[in-house]
C-alpha cells in the first residue's frame, strides 16, 4: 500500500483559477520526498489538500483511506503536518499543552502522554522549553516546538512545510540529524535545497502548472538549467562560488 496516493487532483482558492491541476503523485511508505518550487507554485497548498485542511477535486489516499471528511479523525493520527506559520500551528497556552493536546485526543493515559512529551523534547533538544508560554517564545523556539508538537503524535506520515525557517545552524543541524533518523514518510516542503540534499532520496519539483520534476534528489538538484527554468538556484554547496572557496 501507498503511503500518499494522489490522482488527477485539483484545488482552486477562487473559482475558476486553479492553483493545483491534475496532480498525481504516488509515495511509497519510509520514503523521504523533497517538495521544492518558486514562492506560490502550490507546495502549501498541497501539504493542505494531503492533510485534508482544505478540499480537492480527484482523489487523495493517506495509507489507502481516502481523504474525505468522514475519514479525518483516523487520516489525522496517521499523517502529522508542521505548519509553514508557527503561529498557525501553536494555539494553547504553553509548549507542553500543544504538545500534549493531540496525544490525549487520540485518548493516550497520563503516563504515555508525558512520555511520548518528553521523548519529542529530548529528540529535538528542547526540554528546557517544555512550560514555556508559546507568546513568549522566539522564531526558532516556535519552530522547534511545532516539530516537537509533531514528533509526539508519533505519525506515520510527516509533512513538514518549512520546518528548517528561522533556524539557527546548530538547531537546523539538529533537525537534520532527527529527519535522518526518521523511519516515518517524509515529505518536506522546502526553499532550503542543502538540507533537502541532505535528508531525502527524491525530489518533487514543482512550477505555476503542476509538477515539472520528480525523481532522484541529487539528479534534480545539480540540473541548474532546470532550477533556474523554475525560479530556483543550485543549492549553495554545489554552487562554482562554494566550491572555488573550498579548493
Ligand atoms: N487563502 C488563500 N486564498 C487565495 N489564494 C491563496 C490562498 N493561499 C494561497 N493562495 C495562493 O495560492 C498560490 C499557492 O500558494 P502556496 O502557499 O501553496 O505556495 P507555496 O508554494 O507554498 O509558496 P511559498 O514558497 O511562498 O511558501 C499562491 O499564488 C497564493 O497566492
Ligand atoms: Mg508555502
Amino acid at each position: 500500500m501507498k503511503a500518499i496516493e494522489v490522482t488527477d487532483a485539483g484545488f482552486a482558492y477562487e473559482k475558476g483559477l486553479p492553483v493545483i491541476r491534475n496532480l498525481s503523485l504516488s509515495i511509497e511508505e519510509g520514503e523521504s520526498v523533497g517538495l521544492i518550487g518558486a514562492n506560490g507554485c502550490g507546495k502549501s497548498t498541497l501539504m493542505k489538500m494531503l492533510s485534508g485542511l482544505i478540499g480537492h477535486e480527484g482523489s487523495i489516499r493517506i495509507c489507502g483511506t481516502e481523504v474525505e471528511k468522514k475519514n479525518l479523525a483516523q487520516i489525522r493520527k496517521q499523517l502529522g503536518y508542521v505548519f509553514q506559520d508557527s503561529d498557525s500551528q501553536l494555539f494553547m497556552p504553553t509548549v507542553f499543552d500543544d504538545m500534549a493536546f493531540a496525544p490525549r485526543n487520540y485518548g493516550m493515559g497520563k503516563e504515555d502522554v508525558e512520555k511520548a512529551v518528553d521523548e519529542a523534547l529530548e529528540r529535538t533538544g528542547i526540554t528546557h522549553l517544555k512550560y514555556k508560554q508559546n507568546y513568549k517564545m522566539s522564531g526558532g523556539e516556535k519552530r522547534m516546538a511545532c516539530i516537537a508538537t509533531i514528533l509526539a503524535m508519533r505519525p506515520e506520515i510527516v509533512l513538514m512545510d518549512e520546518p528548517s525557517i528561522t533556524l539557527d545552524p546548530y538547531n537546523r543541524r539538529t533537525l537534520i540529524r532527527n529527519l535522518n533518523d526518521m523511519k516515518e514518510t517524509k515529505l518536506i516542503a522546502s526553499h532550503d535545497l542543502d538540507m533537502i540534499l541532505e535528508t531525502c532520496e527524491r525530489v518533487i519539483l514543482m512550477d505555476g502548472s503542476g509538477i515539472r520534476a520528480d525523481g532522484d534528489a541529487e539528479h534534480i538538484l545539480k540540473d541548474k538549467a532546470l532550477l533556474e527554468e523554475c525560479h530556483l538556484e543550485l543549492p549553495f554547496c554545489l554552487q562554482e562560488y562554494t566550491l572555488k572557496r573550498r579548493k
